[in-house]
């Protein structure tokens, strides 16, 4: 079946409505397929978690597995054995055997969990081969081209690409989003957020274990430290934006009604991973030659078209605890995340004293999370990560588009490369591309509107 661009662009929004993005006509055939066929590429520490959910799940089929590396397919046989589940086809041997997975016949989905410069070609090539849903793990693609690729591709073959963003799913987000469209905050003008999490132990390992041990990265490195630390060492931009702006976007309905429309980023200078080298490893390790282009905090400041600013940051090399920074503030109040507090005019208890969060996030917690919080027990990252992997599976049983969907994935993963060129261009502001074509606006929110998924 072909479908024209815009088709395509407006459908991808008609989740809500229930209808259905390949035909109706399938829709009734088959209203809601009771199993899925699965394949997972990448069973490293993230597919590991991914696979975790999967085989939790009575409609899940998982078919193949692919990874190149016999400790971690190792790991995740073990899971598998451990489930009780069949044992799918393995996939492996060298770095093109996802080629072969995506061979098997009938897969209705694949599940992409590999190093960020593996996604693109992944995701097209799963999308060339006939598999209709695609979900990948965050950061679509490393050049602004990359990510226009992927767009196109999806639209080419008709296909869902899911960014598996699972911040959107955080219990707290999640009902700031539903006291947001309950208007508490009022007209949103302004919010934050980021990605500020000491990744000194991740970056660098001893080849062994996954966190810290030793300072070494590249070929002598375990799980993240292989691949991620490389782009500290070339890349200087915000290289991981969408655990922040995947929640943002949905406040303020970007690519539905509401676009950015530019972007100016600035960098500091670089001392924490240098630092982290000679202090763990001796200033004679091979690794303190290391330079890394890396600015210790990324800021970047992107406007949108109904007139909000954002400020993202992006904050991995330096002592501190994790937090993601979030702020939403409107007309009305504002939620801070840092010190768990919210005010809202008239309604906090004292005028201009904050509010302990905790009372307002509880008296307004997503439905999703009222009707699934007990299937969430033991799912990582404080349970959302039971959500996107939910969200994915139940838009596939329904043949519907996925909540998330491939503009979605494109312009968040987009403020990557689009930082690099503003740092690179002396902080020039840079226009954002749209990548919906002008359709952002027509398409209309979907993303939990209600209980199901
Ligand atoms: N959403 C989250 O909370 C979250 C958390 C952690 C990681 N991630 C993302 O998940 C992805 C994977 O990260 P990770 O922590 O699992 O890294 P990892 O290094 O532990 O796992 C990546 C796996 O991909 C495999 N791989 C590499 N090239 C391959 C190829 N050509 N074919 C098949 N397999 C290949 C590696 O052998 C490895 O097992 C990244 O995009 C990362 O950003 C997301």
């Amino acid at each position: 079946m072909s479908i024209s661009r815009r088709d395509f662009v407006r459908n991808t929004s008609l989740t809500a409505a229930g209808i259905p993005f390949i035909s109706k006509q399938n829709l009734f055939m088959n209203p809601l397929a009771d199993k899925v066929r699965i394949g997972l590429i990448g069973t490293g520490l993230r597919g590991q978690n991914h696979l975790d959910l999967l085989l939790k799940r009575a409609d899940v089929e998982l078919v193949a597995i692919c990874d190149v590396e016999e400790k971690m397919l190792q790991t995740a046989t073990k899971q598998i054995q451990d489930s009780g589940k069949p044992m799918p086809k393995i996939f492996t041997g060298d770095a093109n055997a996802w080629k072969k997975l995506l061979e098997i016949k009938n897969l209705d989905a694949v599940m992409i969990a590999t190093p960020w410069e593996w996604h693109k070609p992944m995701i097209i090539g799963a999308l060339q081969a006939g598999i209709k849903y695609v979900g990948t793990e965050v950061i679509l693609g490393i050049t602004l081209q990359d990510h226009w690729d992927v767009v196109h591709a999806a639209e080419q073959y008709n296909a869902q690409v899911m960014m598996l963003e699972n911040v959107c799913y955080r219990r707290d987000v999640m009902a700031v989003l539903n006291m947001v469209r309950q208007g508490l905050f009022g007209e949103l003008i302004h919010l934050q957020g980021g990605y500020q999490h000491d990744l000194r132990e991740v970056k660098f390992n001893d080849g062994v274990h996954p966190y810290g041990h030793g300072v070494e990265f590249g070929e002598k490195g375990f799980s993240e430290a292989k691949w991620r630390t490389n782009h500290s060492v070339y890349r200087n931009g915000d290289l991981y934006p969408t655990h922040g702006i995947g929640p943002i976007a949905n406040y303020i309905n970007i690519n539905r009604g509401n676009r950015f429309l530019s972007l100016c980023s600035f960098a500091t200078k670089s001392r924490g991973l240098h630092n982290h080298i000679v202090k763990n490893g001796g200033e004679n390790h091979a690794n303190a030659k290391v330079n890394f282009k890396l600015g210790d905090i990324v800021t970047t400041q992107i406007n949108c078209v109904n007139g909000e600013t954002i400020l993202l940051q992006h904050d991995t090399n330096l002592p501190r605890p994790y937090s993601l920074g979030f702020r939403v503030q409107g007309t009305e109040g504002l939620w801070m995340d840092v010190n768990k507090s919210i005010y809202i005019q008239d309604k906090s208890a004292k005028n201009d004293v904050w509010d302990e969060a905790k009372l307002w996030l509880e008296k307004y917690d997503h439905s999703l999370w009222a009707r699934w919080s007990k299937e969430t027990a033991g799912a990582g990252h404080g349970g959302m990560d039971f959500f996107v992997v939910h969200a994915f599976i139940e838009s596939i049983k329904r043949k519907t588009a996925t909540p998330l969907d491939v503009y979605d994935a494109a312009t968040w993963s987009a403020i990557t490369p689009l930082s690099e060129q503003s740092i690179e261009l002396g902080h020039q502001t840079i226009e954002f591309p749209d990548f919906t074509g002008g359709q952002w606006m027509y398409r209309k929110p979907v993303f939990a509107l209600n209980d199901e998924y």
